[in-house]
């Protein structure tokens, strides 16, 4: 392994709460190589305990405090993993972006706020790695949502191309390129496999929907489909982003008791995956073309790239485009995300902005994160 690279972690963990998503990459090259992943799922009981604490309950600080302080250890533990993986050692890492685990997402409250754990103090002392982490809040404090930040990535990254990058993770988001970054639009749509996810762990168990096969199983139930789509998120214009809070398991059963009981009874399992991939795949399809009128490339990464359903609607309701997975344009799909926050810190520890205000809604681009160093920091600035 040649070790005169420029190398970066990215740490990520979504709204899926699946698992934390690790990459080490070179940034030296162009396009920046990924020298390692991995990907180590969230123990069950810990899923548990964030998903809890994603929800208004009672005790909270407590609960918040220790699994900022557990999730903190978690993070560092992937990162020197990854580290070692690569062939690596921590000292020849620059830094490591840390997104964060987000327990609650609020752009449009009173006081809009947005919360990611996983204590960067513990990352960068365990690790003895830089870590630069609480990327969102600073875009928040110029009047912006704090999100989505990946299509600032998707555009340094794909720069000359123009197209439309999907992220389908929890909750799904859109980058439709251009040339100028003044000029990207990107936004959340709402829900991408959060529901899918949330019917099958209630109904079997499972935590999702393996590679679509409950949904083609399924017939979609046009009723239930028109109800949940209109939900105000859908028609609201960008910038807007969302999360657990909105879309979640009571959300689907509010929906699905507003129906009328004979056909809420008639709704198997398999209908209601249909449904709510149809609905995951048309609101992604109609948020495109409410902005763009150009058919062209539709490019998809996240976990839902890996499943065949949603490809096949999300293409059905994009007649006319290629719909194809980030790799063909050199974006590997598991991927994007980590290397976005590995991006991120990079463009911290250089001074250089992070947000795209046309896609977040702030009033300035501006250096994002918080830096927490070690030594080895003030010894070789940048
Ligand atoms: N083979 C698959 N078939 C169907 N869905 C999948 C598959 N692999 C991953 N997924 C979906 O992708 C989700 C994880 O996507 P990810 O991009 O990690 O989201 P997040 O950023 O929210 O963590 C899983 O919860 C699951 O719904
Ligand atoms: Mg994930």
């Amino acid at each position: 392994m040649d070790h005169s690279g420029e190398y970066w972690v990215g740490l990520m963990s979504g709204t899926s709460v699946d698992g934390v998503d690790a990459v080490v990459a070179d940034f030296s090259t162009t396009p920046p190589r990924i020298c390692a992943t991995l990907v180590v799922p969230i123990p069950a009981p810990l899923k548990q305990r964030i998903l809890q604490l994603c929800q208004p309950g009672s005790n909270e600080i407590e609960r918040l405090g220790a699994l900022d302080v557990e999730l903190g250890n978690h993070f560092a533990e992937v990162a020197m993993r990854v580290v070692e993986k690569a062939g690596l050692t921590p000292a020849e890492i620059q830094a490591i972006g840390s997104h964060g685990q987000t327990v609650r997402h609020e752009p449009t409250a009173s006081t809009p706020f947005t919360l990611q754990i996983g204590d960067p103090n513990v990352i960068a002392q365990r690790s003895g790695i830089t870590t630069v982490a609480d990327f969102r809040r600073r875009d928040l404090a110029v009047g912006g949502q704090g999100a989505p930040l990946a299509p600032a990535y998707h555009h340094w990254f794909l720069r000359q191309q123009r197209g439309v990058v999907v992220n389908i993770g929890g909750m799904a988001n859109v980058t439709l390129l251009s040339t100028t970054s003044e000029a990207v639009i990107g936004f959340d749509t709402g829900p991408g496999n959060v529901l899918i996810d949330s019917w099958l762990n209630e109904q079997k168990g499972e935590a999702m929907d393996r590679d679509g096969q409950w949904a083609a199983q399924g017939v979609v139930c046009q009723r239930l489909l028109e109800q949940m789509s209109a939900d105000p998120f859908f028609a609201q214009p960008p910038p807007k982003s969302t999360g657990r809070e909105h879309f979640n398991h009571h959300w689907l059963h509010q929906q699905l008791e507003q129906l009328e009981p004979t056909l809420r009874l008639a709704i198997s399992v398999y209908d209601c995956a249909a449904t709510l991939t149809e609905l995951t795949a048309m609101t992604i399809a109609d948020a495109i073309l409410r902005q763009s009128v150009e058919t062209g490339d539709c490019w998809v990464c996240g976990g839902g790239a890996h499943n065949p359903q949603l490809l096949l609607r999300l293409q059905a309701h994009l007649p006319g485009w290629r719909v194809e997975s980030s790799v063909t344009v050199g974006m590997e799909p598991d991927w994007v995300e980590a290397m976005a926050f590995a991006w991120l810190a990079r463009q911290t520890l250089r001074g250089e902005s992070g947000n795209l205000p046309s896609v977040t809604g702030a009033d300035q681009s501006v250096i994002l994160g918080a830096i927490f160093p070690v030594e080895s920091y003030w010894k070789q600035p940048l």
